[in-house]
């Protein structure tokens, strides 16, 4: 990308699409650089295409019934043109094909701390599991489900009294926070896949980040 060029994103959403829109606020900051390309959903009616209507970007519903699905949405997408594409609570697995017609291109959040809790409903596993400390990620997709190497993550506490909901907002609140940050350092070439890990460059690490779950007050 030339100077100045921003990074054009497509999402792919099923349904509410908060962390698409956390995406479209970031993407109105004039230092932000990336800009998206288009709203892409299995799902005719789900709010993401809404979302991205009123933000003034394409949105485009592809029939997920019928033949060559997968083929469709990547014309779809190659016609509005992309660098990066995002998933977002888009809910249908994509194929390896698709993957590799798009080679280290997509990434996904998650709302667990990958390796833990792939799959659906990573909230309700962690508590289930009894885990102090759950969160999300950011990682590319690779063939795998939810196994691709990890961009970002952010660590939150489960709490005794949590339930899937609570916990869940808790963990939203910080989804909508690294998605963009994620976004922001592909589009800065801050991110190198390396195998099955990301090398980030040029990124400030707080050496002293971390916390005890529950946060007891000891001493
Ligand atoms: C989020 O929890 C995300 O981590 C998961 O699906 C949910 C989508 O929520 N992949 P929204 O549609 O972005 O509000």
């Amino acid at each position: 990308m030339s100077p100045g060029e921003k990074l054009r994103v497509a999402v792919l959403a099923s349904g509410r699409g908060s962390n698409l829109q956390a995406l479209l606020d970031a993407v109105v900051e004039p230092d932000y650089p990336a800009e998206i390309s288009g709203v892409f959903s299995d799902k005719s009616d789900a709010q993401a295409l809404e979302r991205a209507r009123k933000a003034g970007v394409p949105a485009v519903w592809v029939d997920p019934a019928g033949e060559n699905y997968e083929d469709r949405l990547a014309a779809e997408i190659e016609t509005v043109g992309c660098d990066l594409i995002c998933c977002a609570g888009y809910m249908k697995i994509l194929s390896p094909a698709f993957v590799a017609r798009f080679p280290d291109k997509i990434i996904n959040i998650h709302p667990s701390l990958l390796p833990s809790f792939p799959g659906l409903h990573g909230q309700r596993k962690a508590l289930r599991a009894g885990v102090r400390v759950t969160g999300c990620t950011v990682h590319f997709i690779d063939e795998g489900v939810d196994t691709g190497p990890i961009i970002l993550q952010a660590a939150v506490p489960v709490l005794p009294e949590d339930t899937e909901e609570i916990l869940s907002a808790r963990i939203l609140w910080f989804e909508h926070r690294i998605y963009p940050l994620a976004v922001r350092l592909v589009a800065e070439g801050r991110v190198r896949r390396e195998g099955t890990r990301v090398r980030l460059s040029g990124v400030e690490v707080n050496q002293e980040g971390g916390f005890i779950s529950p946060p007891i007050n000891f001493l």
